[in-house]
């Protein structure tokens, strides 16, 4: 395709401002704050979609607007439906950002923003693949829909909705997502697995009013502590969940598997370097990729009680709180962890103190088919972008989405990702290498053509 190959050589520059652009809209979907520019973020695609003339609706829900466009029908050719999400998280904490989030700023090939990598950039490398095929070829080879949403960072809670009530119009015969991570440095991958999650809020309450931790410490039970010790009863030092029944569904790990991602040019050291810690932990018996790709874990995510201000204050609170979640393996059912949660908390909750469990998103985990034609197709195109072949891998983040297109729409999702794992998702400094993001565009442009190839 040598006029599509060189119209992307030539629009390099193009491609980057239009990234910057959407870059510099802060859509940050958990802040009721940044309304209006969720819809600035939605309102640039519908713009962008309408002026490759594609057919384009923004559709209101009762949270934030998804945006849904179609490429010009071809008979007879295979359906893609792209996934992606124009909202982005928070970016605090702010003084640890080297140049501001919503000002996109290039450091040794490297755009820094809020969403660079999670998710505006991986998604707009799809987005501009077509305008590419629009601008040249005048059409697409196959028919290609496009999902956008501004909800997956606060947990899709409008879209499962959207999608049940319009299987038909998203009908497709397979998804395609960009929204993980290439394994390493110059090593793309196809990622087949991602953990599900299940997320909580505890709220504990004890005395009626913050109390004088002198007068009456010793005698009523301090939330604080309670807290502690429920949450730390939750998982044993060697990090296996403490709740009864929260491994029964738990899907095992083959010893072909283990040991082909034994097999992965995967760097210990490099891994400590990289996160800033002198040692890794884990549930006993299993290796660093295995625990992060395919065993369910815990973590706490926030902590809230007492005094936060600068000095000591003596004081035994009224109240404590804490949010945690448990990433998920396939097989595990979100509704059953819950329901084994709450007997566990129940037990574990000490006298003098009343508690309150806040139930969040769930989302169970995935495994995709690795043998397809559509896998075979994305691989070549891998090839096209990125120069060599895909390596097979699991990641341990969650895309709650994924399970809803296979249980609504019956269909597999090719998960596509041009990040880095370095590449502070979610974290102050958020990146994207320019160079994926143009090898992720040229990927993306090869894979309409290798799908056509691949005719029903
Ligand atoms: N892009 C991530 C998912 C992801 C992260 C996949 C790392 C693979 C590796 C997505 O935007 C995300 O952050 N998902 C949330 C889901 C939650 C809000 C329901 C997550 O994983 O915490
Ligand atoms: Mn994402
Ligand atoms: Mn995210």
């Amino acid at each position: 395709m040598p006029d599509l190959d060189a119209y992307l050589d030539q629009h390099q520059d193009q491609f980057e401002s239009d990234l910057r652009e959407l870059l510099r809209i802060p859509s940050v979907s958990a802040d009721s704050n940044h309304r209006a520019d969720i819809r600035r973020a939605a309102d640039w695609l519908v713009a962008k979609f309408r002026g490759l003339k594609l057919t384009c609706d923004l559709v209101e829900t009762a949270g934030h607007p998804i945006v849904l466009a179609e490429t010009p029908h071809v008979d007879g050719a295979p359906t893609v439906l792209v996934y992606g999400h124009y909202d982005v998280q928070p970016p605090d904490p702010l003084d640890e950002w080297l140049s501001p989030p919503f000002e996109p700023t290039e450091r040794d090939g490297n755009l820094y923003a809020r969403g660079a990598t999670d998710d505006k950039g991986q998604m707009l490398t799809h987005v501009l693949s077509v305008e590419a095929w629009m601008r040249t070829a005048g059409a697409l080879p196959i028919n290609v829909k496009l999902l956008i949403e501004g909800e997956e960072e606060v947990g899709s809670e409008n879209l499962d909705k959207f999608i049940d009530a319009n299987r038909e119009r998203l009908g497709c015969d397979v998804v395609v997502i960009s929204d993980t991570s290439q394994f390493a440095d110059g090593v793309p991958a196809i990622t087949y697995g991602l953990r599900g999650i299940a997320y909580y809020e505890l709220r504990l309450r004890g005395p009626k009013q913050d109390l004088h931790s002198g007068t009456f410490g010793g005698a009523v039970k301090n939330p604080a502590v309670a807290l502690s010790e429920m949450l730390s009863a939750l998982i044993d030092a060697d990090g296996r969940v403490q709740v009864p029944g929260f491994y029964d569904d738990v899907a095992a790990l083959s010893d072909d598997e283990r040991q082909q991602f034994a097999a992965l040019p995967f760097d210990e050291a490099a891994f400590r370097r990289q996160v800033g810690v002198k040692a890794t932990f884990g549930e006993a018996g299993f290796t660093t990729l295995e625990r992060r790709w395919a065993r369910p874990t815990f973590d706490v995510h926030g902590l809230t009680s007492g005094y936060q201000g600068e000095g000591a204050k003596t004081v035994l609170p009224a109240k404590a709180s804490g949010k945690f979640s448990f990433r998920l393996v396939p097989n595990q059912d979100p509704k059953k962890i819950t329901a084994a949660l709450k007997t566990r908390l129940k037990e574990l909750c000490p006298q003098g103190i009343e508690m309150e469990l806040l139930d969040f998103h769930g989302a169970p985990g995935v495994v995709v088919p690795l043998v397809s034609p559509f896998m075979a197709a994305a691989s070549r195109a891998i090839e096209r972008g990125f120069g060599r072949a895909p390596v097979y891998i699991r990641e341990g983040g969650s895309i709650p989405v994924v399970s809803t297109f296979r249980d609504l729409l019956g269909v597999d999702t090719l998960l596509l990702g041009w990040g880095r794992d370095d590449d502070n998702t979610h974290s102050p400094n958020e990146k994207f290498n320019l160079a994926d993001f143009h090898r992720g565009i040229r990927a993306s442009a090869h894979l309409w053509q290798e799908l056509a190839n691949h005719r029903k």
